[in-house]
């Protein structure tokens, strides 16, 4: 099945709002422990989560590393506005600090340039059309050395299988969400072609991996040139 893209940002505040208040438990705990495997020495430092959305998973790395900071970015000014209230209500205000900023839209913001000691990024990939955009901003933004983690959706063989993955996974929440979910899949990238985004941007070396019948992973540390 041919890749079909989704609009770009999630600025809708009906969309952002039916998002934020979704159980995605089971995604994120598998984002958190997936980077625990891949990185098991990691605990401090700076870390970048681009494309935050309402922040769940910086609370949550934030929660488990006392000595760690988080900047989260998004494109969305609503998915940044219901991020803030999230991380006033975890008492996390002073450890994670939110930026609306979209990534592409250069400049960026220049005082964070190579700063960080980690960048990780969940369901932002499918979101890009131009995908070399996010490969862009781990390699500028992250140190030399950081581990960086990628997860995403990964598109199924067809419509059908996509429609039964929105049953299985989502058969309970709104429909905003289910025609949200099922765009989604139909965005998003497989393995191969997520391989050939990373040789285009010098980064070859990450490992790609399926690890679930929806997701795939990208994940390696960042190297010198
Ligand atoms: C599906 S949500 C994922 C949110 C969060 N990472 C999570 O795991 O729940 C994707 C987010 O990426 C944001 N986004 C899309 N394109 C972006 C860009 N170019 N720069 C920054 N954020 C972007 C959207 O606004 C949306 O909030």
């Amino acid at each position: 099945m041919k890749r079909v893209p989704e609009p770009e940002l999630m600025d809708e505040p009906d969309q952002a709002r039916a998002y934020a208040e979704a159980d995605f438990d089971q995604p994120n705990t598998l984002f958190v422990d997936t980077f625990a495997r891949c990185f098991p020495d990691f605990n401090r430092g700076r870390l970048l989560d681009v494309g935050c959305g309402p922040a769940d998973i910086p609370i949550r790395f934030a929660g488990l590393f006392p000595e760690l900071n988080v900047v989260a970015i998004d494109g969305a000014q609503s998915m940044i506005t219901l991020a803030d209230r999230v991380i006033e209500r975890a008492g996390m205000s002073t450890r994670i600090r939110t930026l609306c900023w979209r990534i592409g839209q250069e400049p960026g913001p220049g005082d964070i340039q190579g700063l960080f000691d980690g960048v990780i990024s969940n369901s932002l990939l499918h979101h890009l059309d131009e995908p070399e955009t996010l490969w862009r901003a781990i390699s500028k933004y992250a140190k030399i050395h950081a581990p960086v983690l990628v997860m995403d959706l990964r598109r199924p063989r067809s419509q059908n299988a996509a429609n039964e993955i929105v049953e299985e996974y989502s058969g309970n929440e709104p429909e905003i969400l289910k025609r949200d979910f099922y765009h989604s899949l139909l965005a998003s990238y497989r393995e191969d072609e997520v391989r050939e985004q990373l040789i285009a941007a010098g980064l070859s070396y990450f490992n790609v991996e399926r690890i679930s019948d929806r997701h795939l992973v990208a994940y390696g540390r960042l190297s010198a040139g």
